[in-house]
């Protein structure tokens, strides 16, 4: 597999990343997931643009254009040979010894990035997942798509402990989001989300839903609800780059709706089939 290191293309068994790199002392650095479908990334702009407004947040000055960067991705998949699956990029503020301030203006961000082959979670996009809930203790700039992920792998490995695919986080008796997804509700018809404020990530899928529920005129509410409400919800669903529009079947055990994906996720995920390459 070939790599892209800060400008170059390396195969993965002869990249070497520095020890006193900041993503790896604190996990210092931003990052992305962008789906290809097709041998097409699927809304790379959007992901590109989170990408520098999430480095601009943490004071990261990306040392490429967006145009470079799509290149590098489209370069990825045609030296890996990959037509269905993702790029993944990362930038960390570079390489100094530890010390926990930004280190000198001549330490150049770190850049890496590879592409890998995947298959769609066709499976659980038909038949729905479980989710466990579970307290979002989580910092408080869960807007900037961070390399500190330690609150979501915590929450991650919680749910899959109780045999589930996903935690359903909330905080102060309010759903925000999953360990690694967006989650809606649907109640009566109206779809709900937790607004992009700092307390989630604005996933770019999150955003198409938002787009798509316009489309079809499904009416659609960028609104909290709480974990009491989630359980009554009649539908629930989680989205995000990998997951894309995957049903909430059960949470806690307890069957969403009547336990079965529910009308408007469906009306969704076939919206959704119909505008990816
Ligand atoms: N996760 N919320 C969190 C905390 C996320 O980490 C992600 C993405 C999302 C969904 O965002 P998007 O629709 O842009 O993928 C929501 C990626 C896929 C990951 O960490 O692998």
């Amino acid at each position: 597999m070939v790599h892209f290191i800060n400008g170059e293309y390396i195969n993965k068994d002869d990249v070497s990343v520095s020890i006193d790199d900041r993503g790896y002392y604190f996990g210092d650095g931003v990052y992305e997931v962008i789906k290809v479908y097709d041998g097409e990334l699927y809304t790379a702009h959007e992901h590109l643009s989170r990408l520098f407004s999430s480095a601009e947040k943490i004071k990261i000055d990306i040392s490429f254009t967006e145009s470079e960067l799509l290149q590098v991705a489209k370069e990825l998949l045609t030296r890996n040979k990959i037509s269905n699956g993702q790029v993944y990029m990362q930038v960390t503020r570079g390489v100094a010894p530890r010390q926990h301030n930004f280190p000198s203006q001549e330490v150049l961000p770190m850049l890496t990035a590879y592409a890998l082959e995947t298959k769609r979670p066709l499976d659980a996009i038909e038949k729905g997942v479980s989710v466990k809930s579970v307290i979002d203790v989580r910092w408080l700039l869960c807007d900037i798509k961070s390399l500190n992920l330690l609150g979501s792998v915590l929450a991650k490995q919680e749910a899959k402990e109780a045999n589930c695919f996903e935690a359903l986080l909330h905080r102060d008796g309010f759903v925000t989001e999953g360990s690694s997804t967006n989650i809606f509700g649907v109640k009566e018809g109206v779809v709900y989300t937790h607004p992009a404020t700092n307390l989630v990530l604005n996933g770019i899928t999150r955003q198409v839903v938002l787009r798509l529920c316009n489309e079809l005129a499904i009416p659609c509410v960028e609104k909290e609800f709480t974990l009491e409400e989630a359980f009554n919800m009649d539908e629930l669903f989680l989205t995000s780059t990998t997951s894309e529009i995957m049903p909430i079947t059960k949470l806690d055990g307890q069957p969403i709706g009547n336990g079965q994906p529910g009308l408007q996720t469906k009306r969704l995920t076939e919206a959704f089939n119909l505008q990816i390459p």
